[in-house]
């Protein structure tokens, strides 16, 4: 993104896959070579990462609704969150790396639910005014994988995680297709592979990155 900031401009990357794809463990790791060259950085997530995305985060996960007042909400808590921490901090110079963004909009109400792309791109247009992601990563494994993965993790699943095997694989082909789309900021990393060899293409593609 183009900011008026003197200094350097901040970068904004964002991480993307379906649920249990391992996309936290990549993140820690990335936030941690990224602070580790020097840059300031700013970890934050979607939906949230501002009080009241938080407060609707918390409403998308567990209350049931219509699918366009999932997708609505979901560009309510991005509106917040571009304002209140995205646009400053890149203004600032820092780096933000967002734990999901508009991508799974596309990918979970768009492909998963449904919902028209014409729609959430009136979305997009809207809330973003023309602001995109510098890089995505999209973790991308089969959703039988991911499915193990989610099922050894303790704990309660959400509404997102409660979704059967065809919602998920409907989420990962939208992904794929919007990579497709746009093969110069988004990265599709095979995140099936044993931890150490994934985390040694993140870390290639990532000092490509910052040396462009
Ligand atoms: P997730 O990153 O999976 O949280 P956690 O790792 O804590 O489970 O995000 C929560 C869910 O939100 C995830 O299932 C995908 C969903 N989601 C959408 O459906 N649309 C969106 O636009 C965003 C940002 C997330």
């Amino acid at each position: 993104m183009s900011t008026a900031t003197t200094g350097p401009a901040g970068k904004f990357i964002t991480l993307e896959g379906v649920d249990g794809a391992g996309k936290s463990t990549h993140l820690d790791w990335l936030a941690g070579w990224l602070k580790r060259s020097g840059r300031d950085i700013v970890v934050t997530r979607e939906p949230g990462g501002t009080p009241l995305g938080e407060k609707l985060r918390a409403l998308l996960l567990a209350e049931p609704m219509h699918v366009e007042t999932e997708t609505l909400l979901m560009f309510a808590a991005r509106r917040e969150h571009l304002a209140r921490v995205v646009v400053p901090a890149l203004a600032a110079g820092k780096w933000v790396i967002s734990d999901r963004f508009t991508d799974a909009s596309f990918a979970y109400q768009g492909g998963g639910r449904g919902v028209a792309e014409r729609k959430i791109e009136l979305l997009e247009q809207w809330v973003q005014e023309g602001l995109q992601p510098d890089l995505t990563l999209v973790f991308d494994v089969p959703v039988q994988v991911a499915k193990t993965r989610l099922a050894r993790i303790s704990g309660v699943s959400d509404r997102f995680e409660r979704e059967d095997e065809a919602f998920f694989r409907r989420v990962r082909e939208a992904y794929h297709a919007r990579a497709t789309a746009a093969p110069g900021r988004m990265r599709i990393i095979d995140a099936s592979k044993p931890l150490e060899e994934v985390t040694k293409e993140l870390e290639k593609l990532i000092s490509t990155f910052c040396h462009q």
